[in-house]
């Protein structure tokens, strides 16, 4: 029987939607090369860490049933990481909340981990900073430092290296999550079989999207929102083409695949609209469930610590 003890710290770590994800060639290491820009999302998940006697895993929310509890959890290998360099086993219970749908584009899985960095740094009494923990998140996966961070950013590298952007105004959106997931790898290597039988068409640079972001107008970003791995998700889940179709016919700015997918995101005028947008994709039945978020918000930060009784 696991014996948790005091002090649990509760982090909450947002989605992320990349505006722009233009990828580039296959590296030896098995990477893309990419420029992206991301903004995080005003949809959580919750990671609560705790003194526990051994590593342990537990996991409630959407899509809860379909994530490891072992070190095949982002989390699991964040808390190996952060034990190893405070120099002490990496014994804690580490309970997340999803609200991010899993295998869904979202870095929801990237998220959690992120959420784990923050937590044990405050937990162990670490002190180390946003920059050592962006290397560690590095070491985790490519968007993982995005998720520590938050707000809007380019991504260069593999996705890991963030660059500031300037961004004025909130966004609203709305997001399709699908039926099932979609795996980040297979949608790599789809692109890459698309490129080898054809040319899909690649996204240019970011220069233009970057510069609506410094005005602020969502009529003027949403033509210039593109994802080279959209024309890959479609490929291998030929639905989301309605689900995309019925976010533009509902009144969306634009409607794009989010990252690998397959969760689609639309832009819109306001909030008004994006509910409106989000009732009607839902009457539709294309997609499992739509959300309303705002984007962008910060990244994972420490919502509550208890340092018990
Ligand atoms: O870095 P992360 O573990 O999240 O990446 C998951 C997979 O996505 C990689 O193993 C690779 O197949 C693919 N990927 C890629 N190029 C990137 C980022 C991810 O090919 N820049």
């Amino acid at each position: 029987m696991l014996h948790v003890v005091d002090e649990p710290v509760k982090v909450r770590a947002p989605a992320k939607v990349n505006l722009h994800l233009a990828v580039g060639d296959l590296r030896d290491d098995g990477y893309h090369e990419l420029a992206t820009v991301f903004q995080a999302l005003s949809l959580y998940d919750e990671v609560a860490v705790t003194r526990a006697d051994a590593l342990t895993v537990s996991v409630k929310g959407e899509g809860a049933r379909e994530v490891p509890l072992d070190e095949n959890n982002l989390v699991w290998r964040a808390a190996q990481l952060m034990a190893e360099k405070a120099g002490r086993s990496p014994r804690v219970h580490i309970a997340i909340r999803k609200g991010i749908p899993v295998a869904g584009g979202l870095a929801g899985g990237s998220a959690d981990a992120a959420a784990t960095l923050v937590a044990l740094n405050t937990l162990w009494h670490l002190e180390l900073s946003r920059s050592e923990l962006s290397e560690l998140a590095a070491e985790l996966g490519s968007d993982v430092p995005f998720s520590l961070r938050g707000g809007t950013a380019m991504g260069i590298g593999r996705g890991e290296q963030l660059l500031p952007v300037l961004s004025r105004s909130t966004y609203h959106w709305v997001l399709a999550f699908a039926k099932g997931g979609l795996s980040t790898p297979a949608v790599y290597k789809e692109l890459d079989r698309l490129r080898e039988s054809g040319t899909p068409p690649r996204l240019g640079s970011a220069d233009d999207l970057m510069h609506a972001l410094t005005v602020g107008d969502p009529d003027a970003l949403a033509p210039l929102l593109g994802n080279d791995l959209q024309a890959a998700a479609i490929s291998l889940k030929p639905q989301l083409r309605r689900t995309l179709r019925a976010g533009k016919d509902a009144g969306a700015l634009a409607a794009i695949v989010s990252g690998s997918g397959p969760t689609c995101a639309f832009l819109c005028r306001d909030a008004e609209d994006a509910v409106s947008v989000g009732v009607e994709v839902s009457a539709t039945g294309v997609c499992r469930t739509v959300r309303t978020a705002t984007g962008p918000v910060p990244g994972a930060r420490v919502i509550e610590t208890d340092s018990g009784p």
